[in-house]
């Protein structure tokens, strides 16, 4: 389904409102969030709600992905990010909230120790995606197989010229990530995608009707049975 609204601003209210509803009917929700521009206006909506009384301090959260390598603490790291956006705002139990382990020690089995703690959860009930303009979900750059699982990825040079407007410079952008493979995207039990502005265009109408493919992360949505597809009308200016 794909859901077209005039701004961001409602696409996030429509959104939250969704999560809002689920949460009242059943208060030990999970959602999976992403990080970046795009899901903002839904972790805006979200605070909405819970001003006008949804509880939410018993839902639980799993982000997508974490850069490797920041210092703890940094502020751009997703962890940082999921804090402030989600955590503290939402009241969530902070033991609840999980985000892919991006230090150096230990990296090698990051990914591993991400999805068990996602399976001994019992999974995500909503997650949240955005897209980048190489069609990436998740830090799922072109080529990643649809099977993958987190893991450490090389994030490609548009992603971190992409991302660099978050931090002093370039040098500052992280060169790895551990993210949550397509494969494990795929098991939450809705996706929402959101996407704004023209920059989306491309990305956006290739992975709702381009082919199925690796060189397009973003078309492994059509592989599942639930999706929510929220855009702006500059975001949706490509889709036939
Ligand atoms: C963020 C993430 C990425 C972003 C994508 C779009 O957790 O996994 O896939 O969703 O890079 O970024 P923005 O929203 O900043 O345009």
């Amino acid at each position: 389904e794909v859901i077209v609204l005039e701004t961001p601003a409602e696409a996030g209210a429509f959104v939250a409102a969704h999560i809002a509803a689920q949460v009242r009917r059943e208060p030990t929700f999970t959602l999976g969030v992403a990080t970046g521009s795009t899901p903002l206006p839904v972790y805006e909506g979200l605070r909405a709600e819970r001003d006008t009384g949804t509880d939410f301090t018993r839902m639980s959260a799993f982000a997508l992905d974490e850069y490797v390598g920041l210092p703890a603490g940094h502020p751009e790291s997703y962890r940082a990010v999921v804090d402030r956006e989600v955590t503290g705002p939402l009241g969530l139990d902070p033991a609840r909230v999980r985000v892919p382990d991006g230090s150096a020690e230990g990296i090698e089995t990051a990914g591993e120790r991400y999805e068990a703690a996602i399976e001994a959860h019992g999974g995500v009930d909503l997650q949240l995606l955005g897209i980048g303009r190489t069609g990436h979900l998740g830090f799922n750059e072109p080529g990643s197989s649809f099977g993958s699982l987190t893991r450490v990825k090389t994030l490609t040079e548009r992603t971190r010229l992409d991302n660099a407007r978050f931090f002093d410079s370039l040098d500052e952008v992280p060169i790895h990530c551990v993210t949550q493979g397509l494969g494990t995207i795929l098991r939450a039990r809705h996706l929402v995608l959101l996407a704004f502005g023209e920059g989306k265009a491309e990305a956006l109408a290739a992975a709702v009707e381009g082919p199925v493919s690796a060189s397009m992360p973003g078309s492994a949505i059509q592989l599942h049975q639930r999706v929510t597809v929220v855009v702006d009308e500059a975001a949706a200016s490509q889709l036939r």
